[in-house]
Formats: C-alpha cells, structure tokens, sequence
C-alpha cells in the first residue's frame, strides 16, 4: 500500500485526487490515472475541486476587497466613543465586569436608546425577574414599545423569541445564566457558558444581528468561566469601577473593528450612567489648591488623556514597621519611589507613614506617573507644593533618572487645554504646546530642588529645603 493510496484522511477523501502528470481531477484514488494512463501519478487535491474556485488560488493582497463594518450609533455616547463608534451588525460583543459596577444598568440604557432611534431590540434578562427590569426601566426612563424583555433561560427559547421580534439588538444578561440541551452540566459552567456563546455567535452571525453578551468577572478578575469566549467574540469590553466612587470605566480589550485603546468614562447617578464627555474636569472638580501633597499627573488611558490629582500624606510612625499604604496607585511601584526619594533625592522616609491616593476613585498604574507620585510624597513630607498651574510626568529610575513617557504630548495637550500653565517633564521631553512652560529635569532630585513653591509652615521637614533659586519661588 503506498502512503498516497493510505491517505483516506476525511479531509483528503472531500477533496479527491489529482493528476500529477495531466491534472485530471478524481473523486478516488486509482493506481493508474484513467485520463492519460500515468501510474502512481495521483495526489490528494490541496484544495476543494473546484477549478478556479476564488480561495483556490493565491491573489495578490491588493486586490482583495476589505470589508466594511460600519459600525451603528447606539445612541450612548461614551458606549459608543469606547467601541468606536457603535455596534457593527453581526458582531458579538461581549461586556464583563463585577457584579454591581452597572452592566446591566448601562445594556438597559443602550438597549432603550437603540430602540428608540433604530429598531426592534431583544433583552434576555435571565438574572432579574421582568418586574425588577420594569422597576429600573422606569427608573432610567427606558421603557419603550419596541424594547422587548424575554426571560426564559433556553438558548432555543431566545432564538424561537428572534423569529418572533426581529430584533437589530439582541441583549443577553447575563451569559452565565443561559444555557443549551446538551452539555450535561448546568448553567454557568464553563462548558455550558461555551456552547451558549457559539449557538448565539451563529445566531448574531447568520442574522446580521449585532449581540451583547453579557458576562460576570470573577474576584481574580477573569470573566467567570469562560476565558474562552474572548476568542469567540468579536470585541470584549469590561466595565470597572469601585463601589465607593461614581466613576466607571469603560474599557476595550478587544476589537474587530477598531482600535482598543479607546475609553468610555460614565459616572453612576440615581438615573442611571451618564456619559462623561469631559473626565479631566470631573476628577479636578474637587482639588484642594495650595495644599502640599497634591500634584495633578497628566495619565493615559489608551489613547484618552487624563488628568488625575494624586495625593500623598506622610506622618510620624508610631510604630517601629512605617505604614505604606496606596489607593489607586500601584503599591510596588510606590515602594521602589520611596526608596529613590531616600537614595537620591535626600528624603528621610524611615520613621513616617505614608499614604498616597489617586484621587475621585481612579487608577493609575503607569510609570509616567512615577515623577508625579514622588513629588507628591516629597511635598507631603516637606510641607513645599507644587504651584497648583503645574502638573508633573515622567518615569523614574532606580538611578533617580527622571525618564520620557509615552504620549507626552497628548498629556501636555489636555494640560494646557485645561488651564495648567507648566509642567514638569524629562529633559527630552518635546516641546510643549504653546501656553505651557516646560520645567525640564533630568533627575528626581533635580526636579525636587526646582519645582516647589516654598513652604509657609512645614508640616513634616525631613527633605532637603530648595534652593531659593528655585524658579517658581513666588
Ligand atoms: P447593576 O446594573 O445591576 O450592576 P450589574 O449588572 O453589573 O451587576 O447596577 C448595580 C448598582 O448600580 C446597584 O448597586 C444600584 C446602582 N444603580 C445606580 O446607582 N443608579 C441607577 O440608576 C441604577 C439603575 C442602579
Ligand atoms: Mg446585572
């Protein structure tokens, strides 16, 4: 038996057999090629038999027509500024999150606002009863004749419910709670969680139905289950927020169709998530002026320029182990700052507790924000501030180097736009747009002997004072 005649594989039997010497087609294997006589001439065809068929051959890339997906408005501005635009039809999308941070809320808005400006919409609400939907429909004022609510947690009950309405969107919340005939285990394992995402998918796919799903993260912060729906979907979003703060963050982690460095920022009201167009404003809304400590970091989100006010307090230690406590803003990375602070830049930090907090409930994790943060628990230490029109970025090393940060000038863009007047960058830093005065350092300590204001009365002086040449003495 040659290895050829062995090759009943399912996929070489589909595809048939080809003529080396003439090119004749055959839908089995023969030792002999009946059209020109040729022995052992017979290979199994590398593609489908279809002469000429598109996929057949090789084109050249230019030639290949790109797909549009113009993606839908929903109506919800910052939904649709996230997702770049909207919902594109026959997309999936699935949106994660904790439970209570408002994905629910925020689907109920999208899906009422859909209905209203576009067309029939399907919500499964799997999770709440139809009256506790009703309940925060009336509440978000989004109840609407062609908003339609369906309960029943059988994928097969959801699709017999799309014939019926024709919906453009269909909402799923949540997809933990769906499930298939099928897989034996029940709803919300991993295998359930699976096969009710890839019924539906087909179902978005085949219908040119945009689709929600929607999906619980978990306490370690992967979506509940099924880490492989990411590969099912076209787009993955998460929402995030914390309890105690109004500020949720939108956020792409995946996307077909455009880029997932876009952000949507909403603030939790009693009538439901409004789209906050402005996020700079809304987190200096209620910064303190002159008060040492505080230092406002131009941060990145994506691609969207944010400006966050980081605070630091630093008090004697009661205790021989000094506390260090961070909210918003990563805690490793304030360890190492105070360590250069203590190397380079001539702060006594052993005996004090230091506190510092992103302030308005965000997050800044990205090391551009490294100078801001150190300046802040310099100043908290020494009583000296920032002027309140300047506004500090830039890495910082373990040499105390104060080094570039990506998108700087998008940073300084939004600083100025929003009033501030200097700012403290890395030497290499570009030039800033007009408006704003660069105060170039190379250094931390550099950047401590230059950027403060003298203290009135200072609250715990254990850094070196600045010189008084300093050049924002005032
Ligand atoms: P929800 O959308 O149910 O969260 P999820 O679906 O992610 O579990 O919203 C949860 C919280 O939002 C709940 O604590 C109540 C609050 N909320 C508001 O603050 N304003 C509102 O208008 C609504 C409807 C809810
Ligand atoms: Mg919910």
């Amino acid at each position: 038996m040659t290895s050829i005649e062995s090759d009943c594989s399912p996929t070489a039997r589909r595809r048939g057999f080809r003529c080396g010497s003439c090119g004749a087609a055959h839908p089995q294997w023969a030792g002999r090629c009946a059209n020109c006589g040729d022995w052992n001439s017979l290979a199994p065809a590398a593609t489908p038999d279809r002469p000429g068929s598109p996929s057949a051959r090789a084109i050249p890339l230019a030639d290949v027509a790109a797909a549009t997906h113009a993606p839908a408005a929903t109506g919800v501005d910052e939904f649709d500024r996230a997702l770049s635009g909207g919902l594109v039809a026959g997309s999936v999308t699935l949106l994660g999150g904790q439970p209570g941070v408002g994905k629910s809320t925020l689907m109920l808005q999208v899906a009422s606002s859909w209905a209203r400006a576009r067309g029939p919409v399907l919500m499964v609400s799997a999770e709440e009863s139809a009256a506790q939907v009703r309940r925060r429909a009336d509440r978000l004022d989004a109840v609407h004749d062609r908003l339609w609510l369906a309960g029943d947690p059988a994928v097969e009950a959801v699709v017999d419910q799309l014939d019926q309405v024709h919906p453009e969107l269909l909402v799923v919340d949540s997809i933990q709670t769906v499930h298939v005939d099928g897989p034996s285990s029940g709803p919300g394992t991993p295998a359930q969680v699976r096969a009710s995402a890839q019924r539906l998918v087909a179902e978005a796919k085949g219908r040119g139905l945009a689709t929600v799903l929607v999906g619980h993260v978990v306490k370690d912060g992967g979506l509940a289950g099924p880490k492989v729906l990411e590969h099912v979907v076209d787009t993955v979003v998460e929402l995030t927020g914390d309890r105690h703060h109004a500020l949720r963050l939108l956020r792409v982690a995946k996307h077909r169709f455009g880029p997932t460095d876009e952000l949507g920022v909403f603030e939790i009201a009693g009538d439901g998530m409004r789209s906050v167009a402005d996020p700079s404003r809304l987190f200096l809304a209620d910064r303190a002026t002159g008060v040492p400590g505080s230092v406002v970091v131009p941060a990145l989100e994506g691609h969207r320029p944010l400006l966050v006010e980081l605070q630091a307090l630093a008090v004697r230690a009661t205790t021989a182990h000094p506390r260090r406590s961070s909210q918003g803003v990563d805690a490793r990375r304030l360890a190492l700052l105070l360590a250069v602070l203590e190397r380079w830049a001539g702060c006594a930090l052993g005996d004090l507790d230091v506190f510092v907090s992103a302030a308005g409930g965000a997050t800044v994790t990205e090391p551009a924000a490294d100078l801001a943060v150190a300046l802040a628990v310099a100043s908290a230490t020494t009583g000296h501030r920032l002027p309140d029109d300047t506004v500090a970025c830039g890495e910082v090393g373990l040499g105390g180097e104060v080094r570039q940060a990506v998108g700087i000038e998008r940073r300084l863009a939004e600083a100025q736009r929003l009033g501030f007047r200097r700012a403290v960058v890395p030497a290499s830093a570009p030039e800033p747009p007009s408006g704003l005065t660069a105060i170039r350092v190379g250094t931390l300590a550099e950047a401590v002997a230059v950027a403060f204001v003298p203290a009135r009365s200072a609250a715990v002086p254990t850094c070196a004072e600045p010189p008084s040449s300093s050049i924002l003495a005032s």
